[in-house]
């Protein structure tokens, strides 16, 4: 047997000296290393020598092993410097450090998008979408701002057709779009970018987010307004202690109207520089469909009630992240980026 194997070494390390690449010297490991290349299945038999032989048996072959791998350890450094002399030669130098590829990551206001997208589907609302080009009808209009309306002065708007046709200023002109084309009871969420021609400042920019909500059916409540914003906040800030507070408001497309707060999460309340003392964060304009709007589209304002919010996503994102300044979110500049 051991002649057997110092065979299989001879043969070896002629059949190397032919060898010149890596692929090639993978298969001769294959062939002498492998689970059925000779040696392996000569050193299996061992057990079956007398046991006297076993032992010397075992030795040699183990060596013959130990030749094999190291023969084959020496080519593949041999065929590597082979390789490293080419390209050098060529003048690469391949001992450069590589460039390190960037592991790309969701945007901040993404990742928020995408959880405010799962925690009103968790709270039974159904996603749905409206365009961000958008008529005077159903961003104005419809909803009891007619032109020269003083509420539109809140909403500098970009006009693409003059007074007719503009990038949205806030999402409630999807309200309009959810009102035409569902028949109560709705509940659905509509998260976008919504435009305004304002100075951007380290708390304005002229593009945002919105989630607008919007709840009609028979008994829609007060309660339910405050029972659902509550939970969504607590969710979207991950903090239980959140509670939540209304003022009154004037939206013209709602009534009553409110201001809904909510605690600083920065200082539990306590007030902060943050908050301006006050130990309450402004979170979103919201309120009860106003009638009139309800008969805009057809719906029953004595059988349909409920309401409407408008949160800005950016907001969220500042909190959670205790960003001072919303125009980072918009520079895209990795490093920011890479912090989230
Ligand atoms: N559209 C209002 C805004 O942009 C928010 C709002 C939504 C108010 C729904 C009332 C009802 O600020």
């Amino acid at each position: 047997m051991i002649t057997k194997l110092k065979q299989s070494l001879e043969n070896l390390v002629n059949e190397l000296e032919g060898i010149n690449t890596k692929e090639e010297l993978n298969d001769i490991k294959i062939k002498y290393l492998g689970r059925k290349s000779d040696l392996i299945v000569l050193l299996r038999s061992i057990k079956e020598l007398p046991e006297e032989e076993r032992a010397e048996a075992g030795r040699q072959g183990n060596q013959i092993k130990k030749s094999i791998e190291s023969l084959i350890e020496k080519k593949s450094i041999e065929i590597t410097n082979s390789k490293s002399k080419e390209y050098i030669n060529q003048g690469i130098d391949i001992t450069y450090p590589g460039k390190q590829m960037q592991l790309g990551k969701l945007h901040p206001i993404t990742q928020m998008y995408d959880e405010v997208v799962d925690v009103f589907r968790e709270l039974g609302f159904t996603i749905w979408e409206g365009p961000d080009i958008v008529d005077d009808w159903h961003c104005f209009e419809m909803l009891r701002m007619p032109k020269d309306h003083p509420a539109r002065d809140s909403q500098d708007t970009y006009y693409i057709e003059k007074d007719r046709i503009l990038p949205r200023t806030h999402t409630s002109a999807a309200q309009s779009r959810a009102m035409i084309q569902l028949e109560p009871p709705i509940k659905v969420l509509v998260p976008g970018r919504c435009y305004r021609n304002e100075k951007v400042d380290p708390r304005h920019t002229d593009q945002f987010y919105q989630f607008e909500g919007l709840v009609l059916d028979e008994n829609a409540s007060v309660k339910d307004l405050k029972a659902t914003l509550t939970e969504a906040f607590r969710r979207l800030l991950n903090n239980n202690d959140i509670e939540i507070r209304f003022r009154h408001n004037h939206f013209p497309y709602t009534e009553p109207s409110i201001e809904v707060d909510a605690t600083c999460i920065n200082c539990n309340g306590k007030g902060c520089p943050y908050c301006s003392k006050s130990g309450w964060i402004e979170l979103c304009g919201a309120g009860f469909v106003h009638p009139e709007v309800l008969e805009n589209f057809g719906i029953d304002s004595e059988k349909y009630q409920g309401y409407a919010f408008g949160p800005g996503i950016e907001r969220f994102v500042a909190l959670k992240h205790k960003i001072p300044d919303a125009r980072l979110m918009l520079e895209n500049d990795i490093r920011t980026l890479k912090q989230f």
